[in-house]
């Protein structure tokens, strides 16, 4: 496993921390619609300020690529982090320059401030090294917490390490502990369940779960590549044309390992998505012309829940049906059902997905949501994520 080394480790008494964040979090008309990831940091920012600690947050958010952008400024998550911290979060229109020099020098142990959005500087995302030496310049060590971040090699989760000591916060230090154990030390049986529109996306880490996973359960729209691959034409539905060839590399490879690929023994068809549209349940081989898969079928979800109550570990990453559309939330919902309702542990990655659990009320019944999406697929790839290697080893 990665031991690196955290803020728990080291004194921070009066220490100006510069404290990466992820609060890329999704906003409605000025407001943060979900704050999970906002939350997912306070515990870094209690010990920090705690221990008296002078506190400068920074985040990106959106995509503004290097340009100011007034629906991307940052002051959403600052007035929900006043609410959720319970005292004033004061937020700086700069992210560098003499204004944020200033005002982090007249800071007092356990005051705290938030930089504007990093992305409004075009030397974030290229990882200019003059404006991560700015980014330092005001403080003395970089406290990265913004694992959701830690695949992107940007100034503020790379660069700003070459200036000032690097270590891990507390999110941060949990993520790596809880998602290496699902590929280091998994409990057994370990089932995995992919799911999401593309397999282009998930390709890398089928193969890698592939290799160590129990039963790979396969659904959403990337689950009709794979029927496509083994030769069923699934009328109008979703698939990936250009992935057909891989997913039959992927069916011919589990053939091979010892890992059980399960796919849709049935999927639920409309020929309109949306809203309450009507439907049916269909095996593959019988979906005609003009419907579309956008769910699995009932036997589809008892197989999967066959295979969850045999597990001792799950993982899952991506919804298994057009979530967002009712009726077609039913395979994510059941699905979601027996993983809560099953004894094994269960670590969920990222994106959509953890979002149909907050809104089926479930995501307090899944012992882990990590707060990363694309980092998070990285990382179970067992790919090297540069925001975290970047960070000090513990030795
Ligand atoms: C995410 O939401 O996955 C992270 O915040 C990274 O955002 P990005 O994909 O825009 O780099």
């Amino acid at each position: 496993m990665i031991h690196k080394i955290s803020i728990e480790d080291i004194d921070v008494s009066g220490q100006k921390v510069f404290l990466r964040a992820d609060f890329n979090v999704p906003l409605d008309q000025g407001k943060v619609r979900d704050d999970a990831r906002i939350k997912a940091v306070l515990p870094t920012i209690d010990n920090l300020l705690g221990r008296g600690a002078r506190l400068v947050l920074a985040s990106h958010l959106g995509r503004p690529k290097g340009q100011p952008k007034e629906e991307l400024k940052m002051d959403p998550v600052a007035t929900r982090l006043t609410e959720l911290l319970g005292r004033t979060v004061i937020k700086l229109d700069q992210v560098v320059g003499p204004v944020v020099n200033k005002a982090v020098a007249d800071m007092k142990n356990g005051d705290l401030l938030l930089l504007e959005n990093l992305r409004f500087e075009k030397g974030e995302e290229s990882n200019e090294k003059a404006f991560a030496g700015k980014l330092a310049e005001p403080v003395d060590l970089f406290v990265n917490d913004a694992f959701g971040t830690a695949h992107r090699a940007h100034a503020s989760t790379v660069g700003i390490a070459s200036y000032i000591p690097a270590v891990a916060g507390l999110l941060m230090k949990k993520e790596i502990e809880e998602l290496s154990r699902s590929i280091e030390n998994p409990l057994r049986p370990l089932t995995v369940i992919l799911g999401g529109a593309k397999v282009s996306d998930k390709i890398n880490v089928m193969r890698h779960f592939l290799q160590l996973a129990d039963y790979l359960l396969v659904g959403g729209g990337m689950a009709n590549t794979f029927l496509a691959a083994r030769g069923y034409d699934l009328g109008d539905s979703f698939y990936e044309k250009d992935m057909v060839e891989e997913a039959a590399k992927i069916i011919g490879e589990s053939e091979k390992s010892s890992c059980r690929l399960v796919l849709p023994v049935d999927l639920v068809v409309t020929r309109e998505l949306k809203p309450g549209s009507s439907f049916k349940t269909l095996e593959p081989e019988k979906i005609k012309h003009s419907w579309k898969a956008v769910d699995i079928g009932v036997k589809t979800v008892e197989s999967f829940g066959e295979c969850i109550l045999n597990s001792a570990m799950i993982v899952w990453n991506g919804p298994l049906g057009v979530f967002e559309i009712s009726p077609f939330d039913q395979g994510t919902m059941f699905t979601a059902l027996k993983v809560a309702e099953s004894e094994a542990y269960s670590v969920v990655g990222g994106g959509d997905l953890v979002a149909a659990l907050e809104f089926l009320n479930l995501a307090d019944d899944i012992n882990f949501i990590s707060t990363g999406g694309g980092a998070t697929l990285e990382f179970w790839e067992g790919k090297e994520l540069p925001g975290i290697t970047v960070l000090q080893d513990k030795t």
